[in-house]
């Protein structure tokens, strides 16, 4: 009795494994994490982090851990952090030293300037205990080294020169040349491991299934994955035995999708390039690029639930650096956490961070400290409605607001209206000043029939014909709209929480009075544009 007790205890409370699956994954929302810049621990210098210097700042496992209240109370229910594996460590480079986690020697083992393998087991834990998920970025396709490290190859993980492709330069566009030759440049040359020698696939299934097992990890993204033959990957994930993420760089729909399929899923770069082009501001302003983009997934992608929605990682510009007005980005974010696809956020979006690409884009978070800005409260309420949609998904009276696909209702110069599930979302691209703009939704909803913007509050009353309106006189601020009677036990905009229930993230507690008196004031306001014969109603 007591050794099943003990048993039972350590299965199910002390390292909970979750070994998520993809469908797992679905309703999850991921917080995005460089693991040298998030969080010092406690007592460090705060001033001596600029990423210019391209070296290390000081975060590790245990700052994380420290600090994991600052993600869960934005409602995120999963990290993903940069690679764990042991780096290069030789001399600077031109390009710095690999703060970042990426420049792999030796994948077998833990890179020590991150924390021990009890500190990432203790993340883990910690993860779990929260009911979080841990997602760990590996990099598979390639090492990194110099000339003189390839001659000595005894601190990596493939000691053969055999198990390398020889070098070449990449000739893009060439499909066995982009998997075989080498990414990176003479000054940090990022050697291709030969994923073809069946010692190498064995030696990495065997790998990713311990690393997996011994962190008790639950989902994989992966590094650079159309630069490896795509035969490779199903077999390396099942080793894994949980959901793998790809990261396929660029806009071209066909290969992004060939990739879901042998992966789980990828990251969302198709859609990351039509919302740049549709709400970036100044900018082109092309809401057709995202309605294409739809469009196409329906025949492309076996499943655009599970692609990783993203504004910003590591590599790219932060959104802000490409479009200052914080509602273009506010716009874009609600797109993500509102269409089909896992919303991601790149720690320090939600902080206003505005550098440029590589390494201005590593900025240190704890700069910031860690504010309750507006983002993080825009951030709060759309993980705290999804997490709340997400949770009804099991209950079948409910609409399976996680299954179901988002379409478009309208689009016009100004932006585009989605609806998935009971959600309508408005976005537009105006921008923060007050636009004498209004726009007609035309929605499945019954005349007369309540509804709450959960970002504002604000109820609206649907028209004749299913007609929502909107007009931007405050700017252009996104509206998700959803009918009153949804949010009842969702503790949003003055609902009450379910009794014994436990809402992750911060509420968003409209005051009932107030959102009372903003409705009556807005029946007014539609009543009085009705007189005039407007077309808003
Ligand atoms: C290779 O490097 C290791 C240290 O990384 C060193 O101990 C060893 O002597 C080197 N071997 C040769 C042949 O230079
Ligand atoms: C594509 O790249 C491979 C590997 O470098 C090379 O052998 C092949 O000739 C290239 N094909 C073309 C059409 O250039
Ligand atoms: C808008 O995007 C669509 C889809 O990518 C493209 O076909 C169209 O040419 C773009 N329009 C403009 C004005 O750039
Ligand atoms: C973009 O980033 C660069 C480098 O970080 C910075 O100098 C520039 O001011 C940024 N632009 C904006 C609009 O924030
Ligand atoms: C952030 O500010 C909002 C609005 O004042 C508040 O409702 C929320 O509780 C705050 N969140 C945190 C984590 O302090
Ligand atoms: C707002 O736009 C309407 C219709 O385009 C126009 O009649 C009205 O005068 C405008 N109001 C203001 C304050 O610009
Ligand atoms: C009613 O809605 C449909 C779209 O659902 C739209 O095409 C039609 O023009 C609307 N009719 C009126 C009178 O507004
Ligand atoms: C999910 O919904 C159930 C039933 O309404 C409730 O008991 C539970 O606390 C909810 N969980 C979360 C995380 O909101």
């Amino acid at each position: 009795m007591h050794a099943f007790l003990s048993l039972f205890l350590s299965l199910s409370l002390f390292r909970a494994a979750y070994a998520a699956t993809a469908e797992e994954w679905r309703g999850r929302s991921i917080y995005q994490i460089i693991v040298d810049r998030f969080a010092l621990p406690q007592g460090s210098d705060t001033t001596q982090c600029n990423p210019g210097d391209q070296t290390f700042c000081g975060g590790t496992w245990n700052s994380i851990r420290e600090n994991l209240d600052y993600v869960q109370n934005m409602g995120f229910t999963a990290i993903w952090i940069s690679p764990v594996s042991q780096n290069y460590e030789g001399a600077r480079t031109p390009y710095g030293d690999p703060y970042h986690g990426y420049w792999i020697s030796d994948a077998s083992k833990l890179n020590s300037r991150f924390g021990t393998s009890d500190d990432l087991k203790a993340l883990s834990d910690e993860l779990h205990k929260r009911g979080m998920y841990l997602m760990v970025d590996v990099v598979v396709n390639n090492v990194m080294g110099l000339q003189t490290d390839l001659n000595n190859l005894s601190s990596y993980m493939f000691k053969d020169p055999s198990q390398y492709h020889p070098y070449c330069p990449i000739q893009w566009g060439n499909t066995t040349s982009e998997q075989n030759c080498w990414l990176g440049d003479e000054k940090v040359p990022l050697p291709d491991v030969n994923t073809e020698d069946p010692g190498v696939i064995s030696a990495y299934q065997a790998w990713i299934k311990e690393l997996v097992q011994t962190y008790n990890i639950d989902g994989l993204r992966i590094d650079a994955a159309k630069h490896v033959q795509s035969e490779f990957w199903p077999k390396f994930c099942g080793a894994a035995g949980v959901f793998c993420i790809g990261e396929v760089f660029g806009d071209n729909i066909d290969e992004v999708s060939s990739y879901q399929g042998p992966l789980d899923s990828v990251l969302n770069y198709p859609m990351y390039g039509a919302l740049t082009e549709a709400f970036s501001l100044p900018g082109q302003l092309n809401t057709s690029a995202i309605t294409e983009t739809m469009e196409i997934y329906k025949t492309k992608f076996k499943d655009p639930g599970l692609l990783g929605n993203f504004l910003e990682n590591q590599d790219l510009p932060r959104w802000a650096n490409m479009s200052v007005d914080p509602q273009s980005m506010y716009n874009a974010m609600a797109f993500n956490f509102m269409s089909d696809g896992i919303p991601i956020v790149y720690y320090g979006q939600e902080q206003g961070f505005h550098g440029a690409a590589d390494p201005w884009n590593r900025e240190p978070l704890w700069t910031s400290g860690y504010t309750n800005t507006t983002a993080n409260q825009i951030i709060t309420k759309l993980n705290t409605l999804r997490n709340f949609l997400v949770n009804q998904t099991s209950d079948s009276s409910k609409t399976d607001w996680l299954h179901s696909r988002a379409e478009v209702l309208t689009t016009d110069a100004h932006g585009l209206a989605i609806m998935k599930g009971d959600v309508v979302s408005i976005l537009t691209n105006l921008g923060s000043p007050p636009a004498n703009v209004s726009v007609a939704v035309y929605t499945p909803y019954s005349n007369s029939l309540m509804m709450t913007d959960i970002l504002s509050c604000k109820q609206f009353v649907v028209g004749s014909n299913g007609t929502l309106s909107v007009e931007y006189s405050l700017g252009g601020q996104a509206k998700i709209i959803v009918p009153s009677t949804l949010l009842q036990n969702s503790g949003m905009c003055g609902a009450e929480i379910a009794a014994g229930s436990t809402p992750k993230g911060q509420l968003a507690s409209g005051a009932p009075r107030s959102s009372t008196f903003s409705s009556s004031l807005i029946l007014i306001a539609i009543t009085f544009v009705g007189l005039l014969g407007s077309s808003l109603v």
